[in-house]
């Protein structure tokens, strides 16, 4: 016997288009479009998001979270299909003025049935020999005929590193599409996902390039930027808002997705200053996202706030042979902290 709840009058529940009940066991979405009540679980299929804080589109009821829309008449998702899942149904009859819900779902709740994607595995360090990754941050190289300094002491050293037996990749972000992050997390903790959502949506977006090589691949990173008004570069900071979804898993999931033996170091050239004040936001912000540094894990290079003569700044760094040299020594200690890490006994 089907047992019911009343969840109030119909001239009541009948003013707002969707509303959240929450009694007798019920966590529900009601809706109300034209005087026909409906009632669906109040949890998305996708990544569990509140329904009832959604949006109704005709018969279409709109997740908060990421924008899946499930026909409030039969709980499926019309845009994606099966492999969406199904929201439960819950029968609703109206008697004597009062809104009833049946506490059995008329109809069951189904999860996505999507295959993993590769990049959501554990991270597991394979044997090998170490594995530089130099990620440059410009996007002076792609104009004709320009020279970045900080991509181009980036190359070199990785070139020498590479000589001497370490494994090395480069990921130049001027060369992929990297949309910008569409801040889910200020949503809901719960909706910054990884990998991310975008990464999950838009197979055509590169950034799960950057999540598998930091992840699964690198033991070391080389972040190469130049200053722009004092800053790191725009397209590193693009790079950066995308892996919150890698330091919330910390947050949500108490997940590290950084093993803990990684290094990272950093190459700074401007053509004016505020080399440490960089250097301060790329230390803060790899380490909280679990990378170690090595002592002076930062190589910097400016002629200085008076130095107008542009022309100048990519002529030195081409002629600089000491820039070379630190990065170099610099990547010796981050690739030496991190076999170091590696070799560690693990901690019981
Ligand atoms: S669309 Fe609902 S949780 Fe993602």
């Amino acid at each position: 016997m089907t047992d019911w709840v009343d969840v109030g009058a119909v001239d009541e529940l009948q003013k707002r288009p969707l509303q959240h009940i929450r009694t007798g066991g019920l966590d529900i979405a009601l809706t109300c479009v034209n005087g026909v009540f409906r009632a669906l679980k109040n949890q998305c299929t996708h990544y569990g998001g509140p329904l009832a804080e959604g949006r109704l589109e005709g018969e279409i009821l709109v997740c908060p979270w990421h924008g899946w829309g499930f026909d409030r008449n039969t709980g499926e998702m019309p845009r994606i299909g099966a492999r969406a899942g199904c929201v439960a149904t819950y029968a609703v009859r109206i008697e004597n003025g009062r809104v009833l819900v049946s506490v059995d779902a008329a109809t069951p709740q189904k999860p996505k049935n999507f295959p993993a994607n590769p990049l959501a595995r554990d991270p597991v360090r394979q044997a090998g020999p170490t594995r530089v990754l130099g990620i440059s941050t410009t996007v002076t190289s792609s104009a004709p005929g320009r020279i970045s300094g900080s991509r181009l002491i980036l190359e070199k050293a990785l070139a020498i590193v590479a000589a001497e037996g370490v494994e090395t990749r480069q990921i130049n972000l001027e060369d992929l599409k990297i949309e910008p992050c569409q801040g889910y997390y200020s949503i809901s903790a719960h909706a910054c996902t990884f990998p991310c959502t975008i990464t999950n949506r838009d197979k055509t977006d590169q950034m799960a390039l950057v999540y598998d090589a930091l992840i699964h691949w690198a033991d070391v990173i080389v972040i190469a930027t130049p200053i722009r008004w004092g800053r790191a570069s725009a397209l590193y900071y693009r790079m950066v808002e995308r892996l919150n979804a890698v330091q919330n898993q910390m947050t949500i999931a108490d997940r590290n997705l950084i093993l803990p033996h990684k290094t990272a170091c950093h190459i700074i050239i401007g053509g004016q200053d505020n080399i440490q004040s960089v250097a301060g936001d790329l230390l803060g912000f790899w380490s909280e996202l679990g990378f170690n540094h090595p002592p002076s894990a930062f190589v910097g290079h400016s002629r200085g706030w008076t130095a107008e003569d542009m022309e100048s700044n990519v002529r030195d760094i081409v002629r600089s042979t000491d820039l070379v040299e630190e990065t170099t020594d610099m990547i010796w200690r981050a690739a030496g902290l991190a076999e170091a890490l590696l070799a560690r006994p693990a901690r019981v």
